[in-house]
């Protein structure tokens, strides 16, 4: 029998679906959630005051485009009066003088910026959407407030090759930090995964580009590489275990071990509507599913590196195979790696990856 984990160290609050950019990469569902069906703001004050008690330290907002939360200032406030580090996970699309202003004076403490590329219709192409003087924008209004800043790009075959530029605008735009997070095939990624698919070639350059700048630049820039858990053959220590360090809420309030798990069909996730976020954390049978060992089936059982990744990505597994007890198929020793094989041999084969299918639309 598993036992309860201390408190979760972070929530990911998704305050809404909706989002001004239609990204291909996007892990949010295929099916949205509508605006009416989002919690209230006085229920979203109530998962942060619960979250406080539980003993969460920090909170992402996020979603989607938060900034297009009305409430957004009382959001931060709430959860900054519970005792959360709040951050803001934004495209930047909206984050004007005035509302960055009335979210600073809620107690916003920091704030990651999504880029797609430093070329600026190179990105805006991935964003599907006008977008980059709004984010360069933010970027300054960012560091003009006092406020740390972090760029979050994810990579994926249209910008792995350039990863200098990258860095350099997470220099010119005055981040503190980047976060080079290769694609997960997620949600509506997962359509895109033959357009997104990088080649094991544009993964090994990257690498070596992430290692020359760490030497460069030591303490002027905190390089966050996610590795690319498909073509690296290695699974992933997806949230860092299953319900053990972080608890996603999604807009209409169900509470999920990771923001992908809403996929698994026998999942049964509980809402902060009907239960407590204590007992959801510790007792309720989604949080309960994959966590500690007792799952896990072979090879992941007598494999020495289970204690690292966890038995790797439960979504993954899901996607990959139908079912969400497999051996994740990134992993080299996992029966089904043949299927992750195929695929990153066929990124390799294909000169002209085909074209996005962009999101249309807003929930
Ligand atoms: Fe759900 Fe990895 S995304 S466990």
């Amino acid at each position: 029998m598993t036992e309860p984990p201390g408190p979760p160290w972070a929530l990911l609050a998704e305050l809404t679906q909706a989002c001004p950019l239609r990204c291909g990469y996007c892990s949010n569902p295929v099916e949205l959630t509508r605006r009416s069906a989002e919690l209230t703001t006085d229920q979203w004050s109530d998962v942060f005051r619960q979250a406080g008690d539980l003993g969460v330290v920090h909170t992402h907002l996020s979603g989607g485009e938060p900034l297009l939360r009305r409430d957004l200032p009382e959001l931060v406030a709430a959860a900054d009066g519970a005792g959360l580090y709040t951050q803001l996970v934004t495209s930047g699309l909206g984050l004007g003088e005035g509302r960055l202003a009335a979210l600073t004076g809620a107690g916003l403490r920091s704030v990651q910026l999504s880029v797609q590329h430093a070329d600026p219709s190179t990105a805006e192409h991935v964003a599907g959407a006008r977008s980059f003087t709004a984010k360069e924008r933010a970027a300054r209004l960012v560091r003009e407030a006092g406020l740390p800043l972090g760029l979050n790009a994810v990579l994926h075959r249209a910008n792995l090759d350039d990863l200098d530029g990258l860095v350099r605008l997470a220099l010119d735009w005055g981040a503190d930090r980047i976060e080079l997070a290769n694609t997960q095939y997620h949600g509506w990624a997962a359509r895109n995964r033959a357009a997104l698919l990088p080649t094991p070639a544009q993964v090994e350059r990257a690498r070596t580009r992430v290692a020359f700048w760490r030497a460069r630049l030591g303490d002027a820039l905190e390089l966050v590489w996610v590795a690319p858990d498909l073509v690296d053959a290695t699974a992933k220590p997806c949230m860092g275990g299953w319900g053990a360090v972080s608890l996603t809420v999604a807009p209409d309030g169900t509470v999920l071990p990771c923001p992908a798990a809403g996929t698994l069909p026998d999942l049964d996730p509980p809402r902060v509507q009907d239960c407590r976020l204590s007992w959801i954390w510790r007792e309720s049978s989604a949080f309960r599913a994959f966590r500690g060992e007792d799952w896990m089936p072979e090879p992941c059982r007598g494999c020495a590196l289970r204690t690292v990744d966890h038995g790797g990505c439960r979504c993954q597994a899901h996607a990959l195979t139908g079912d969400a007890a497999r051996t994740d198929p990134a992993c080299r020793h996992a029966p089904e790696r043949p299927l992750v094989d195929a695929l990153v041999d066929g990124a390799a084969r294909t000169p002209h990856p085909p074209a996005y299918a962009y999101r249309e639309g807003g929930p």
